[in-house]
């Protein structure tokens, strides 16, 4: 059975560390309504130097990938694409790919949250060949185990991507329930979570994609 350990505490503050080479990074960054305290420039800014620090966890050859859903704020579109490419080039980065999520079918108005999210792999040193290539839209992000939570078809795909790399362990330093750790376990992957909510801390030790709705 593959490991997982679950940590309540903070994921910033773990991300200062050098992981083993061994290890990438799948995670989904707190939106800036979870992070009220900072105001949306403030969140800007730490969500970057957030990214920027994941990008510097991994080893050289390792990815970290990244699921995140747009949001608008008072009239405005905030692409959090840009900003984990942002701070993917402040830590010298570059993307291995940039997929698309459909999170409601093509060509459906939303006007809440955006109709997509961004799937983005980055390394400092790894580089794909052409015949690596796999899908750059994925036509349904499968189910969410709750609001905040990665897809479960999504959360699948990256980690198909991160075993291919050989990586043996999956950490996701914002874990939430727990969707990045399950779809590594499900696929033979160790995972390591961190989580600052307790009560979700507890949910991710435990969740299996068949927890889901
Ligand atoms: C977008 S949600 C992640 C959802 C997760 N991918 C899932 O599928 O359940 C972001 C999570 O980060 C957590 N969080 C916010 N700040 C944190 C911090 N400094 N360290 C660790 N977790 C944090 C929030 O409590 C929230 O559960």
């Amino acid at each position: 059975m593959p490991a997982r350990e679950v940590i309540c505490g903070d994921g910033v503050a773990y991300l200062a560390r050098r992981l083993p080479d061994d290890h990438a990074i799948f995670t989904s960054l707190p939106d800036h309504s979870e992070i009220p305290a900072l105001g949306v420039a403030g969140w800007r800014a730490w969500f970057v130097d957030t990214v920027a620090a994941a990008c510097r966890a991994v080893a050289d050859d390792a990815v970290a990938v990244f699921y995140q859903t747009d949001v608008k704020h008072d009239g405005r579109w905030i692409d959090k694409g840009h900003l984990v490419l942002s701070g993917a080039d402040a830590a010298g980065s570059h993307a291995l790919f940039h997929k698309v999520v459909c999170r409601v079918p093509a060509g459906t108005t939303t006007f809440g949250r955006p109709a997509y999210a961004h799937l983005i792999a980055v390394s400092r040193e790894r580089r794909l060949s052409p015949g690596a290539s796999t899908a750059d839209v994925l036509p349904a992000l499968g189910t969410m185990s709750w609001s905040r939570a990665m897809g479960s078809a999504a959360a699948e795909a990256a980690i198909g991507f991160i075993a291919e790399t050989g990586a043996r362990v999956v950490v996701d330093p914002f874990c939430g329930q727990g969707t990045a750790l399950a779809a590594a376990n499900a696929a033979g992957l160790d995972a390591i979570g961190v989580e600052l909510s307790r009560r979700r801390a507890a949910k991710a030790r435990t969740a299996t994609f068949a927890d889901r709705p």
